[in-house]
């Protein structure tokens, strides 16, 4: 299994700091979305798969003072960073958001539902690249969830442990997310593709077993910069046009009641753009429904054209892409089927990250070589790409 080698590593690192061996050892992974791009939190469908990149915590217990509450002690390998918090009570939110918000996030939400754990320290090891789209900050939050249930003896359901991590992401990161990247990171099955109903949070888990055919992940190494209001804004502006319409959430109208709304949607404040983002929503569900069908169907011609067509509703009406990932995804257009290409898009909240690509695994290389060049001619940036099959979720590692 791919998180061998970085389990290896976190349980040497941990064993260098500390003198002994660890006791308790998880993992939680990053994704990638297929298809279903900011439709989590309007209440629609997402279709995301685990990649093979993990996050990896190595634990074990830590000399408690007897007068003193017990302690917590994480280190991570992406900062060179050490920072405590108590363990008898949960930690206040700050302002400021760093790694440490989403543990200590995730670590209040733990103690909140009453597991209690003595003092340890825990190394933090993870492959998931951070800011590339692939939710490194999910994988944190659910390995930390892991760990916590190891050590207290608890379990949390799946959903519970999801709920419980995306709350730490808006209370401790101020980052208001929908459900799609804890639910994966915590469900994932290998070989298979979530359908998540973000409505119902019912799952339905789609085969993709096919040897043939792999994830390309291709980051473009860029991150604009923005003002942070980008992705709250979006939020916004959805709920706007479903109280206009009258509707809980967007998943609950229909494109046929947008548009026959367009009017009174245009003479708003802003108007357009909130049509335009509804509009997204709308055809993205029509998308996700068909991709999927024609994904169970090997009808790759037709899951191609819904990516392709994905990533223009981000580029245009989302306006969510930027001009690194629109050559990525060209490139790919122009490889086309016969080059060995099925689909490419944009992944995750966009202005930068990764694309994800479906190739047929005889054409890889070629592939990644020309997106590569490509790329590279374009921007004077190197891409960096890796090959996934869909990963397993959240899990407990035997420990050495
Ligand atoms: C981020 C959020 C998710 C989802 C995506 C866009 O990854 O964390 O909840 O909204 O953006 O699909």
């Amino acid at each position: 299994m791919q998180v061998s080698p970085l389990a290896k590593s976190a349980v040497n690192e941990y064993i260098s700091r500390y003198g002994t061996f660890p006791t308790a050892l998880v993992a939680a992974p990053g994704r990638v979305n297929l298809i279903g791009e900011h439709t989590d939190y309007n209440g629609g469908f997402v279709f995301p798969l685990a990649i093979e990149r993990y996050t990896v915590i190595a634990a074990g217990p830590k000399e408690e003072d007897p007068q003193s509450p017990p302690t917590a002690t994480f280190w991570t390998d992406s900062f060179d960073e050490e920072a405590t918090i108590p363990l008898d009570r949960p930690v206040p939110p700050e302002d400021k958001v760093t790694w440490m918000s989403y543990v200590a996030g995730t670590v209040a939400g733990c103690l909140e539902k009453g597991m209690k754990a003595s003092s340890f320290n825990a190394v933090i090891r993870s492959d998931v690249p951070l800011g590339g789209g692939l939710s490194s900050s999910a994988s944190l939050e659910v390995a930390v969830a892991t760990l916590m249930e190891k050590l207290s003896g608890s379990t949390l359901e799946g959903p519970e442990k999801a709920l419980l991590c995306q709350h730490a992401e808006h209370a401790y990161a101020h980052m208001p997310c929908g459900i799609m990247d804890q639910f994966i990171s915590a469900m994932a099955r290998e070989d298979h593709v979530m359908l998540l109903d973000c409505r119902s949070q019912e799952t339905t888990f789609v085969p993709m077993s096919n040897p043939d055919i792999v994830v390309l992940v291709t980051n473009t190494n860029v991150k604009h910069q923005l003002s942070g209001s980008e992705y709250p804004e979006r939020r916004h502006a959805c709920e706007e046009v479903a109280k206009i319409l009258g509707v809980p959430l967007l998943r609950d109208t229909t494109l046929e009641a947008l548009e026959a709304a367009k009017e009174r949607i245009l003479a708003q404040e802003n108007g357009e753009v909130m049509f335009r983002r509804a509009r997204h929503f709308l055809t993205e569900e029509i998308r996700t429904r068909n991709l999927c069908e024609a994904m169970l169907q090997r009808n790759w011609k037709t899951v191609g054209q819904q990516m392709y067509a994905g990533h223009q509703s981000l580029r245009d009406d989302y306006q969510v892409s930027c001009p690194e990932l629109d050559y990525l995804v060209n490139k790919a257009y122009s490889i086309g089927l016969n080059g060995g290409m099925i689909g490419s898009r944009m992944t995750g909240g966009g202005f930068g990250g990764c694309t994800v690509s479906l190739v047929f695994r005889h054409a890889l290389e070629a592939v990644q070589e020309a997106l590569e060049n490509d790329y590279f001619a374009r921007t004077g940036i190197h891409t960096t790409s890796f090959a996934t099959r869909p990963a397993a979720g959240a899990m407990v590692l035997p420990t050495p």
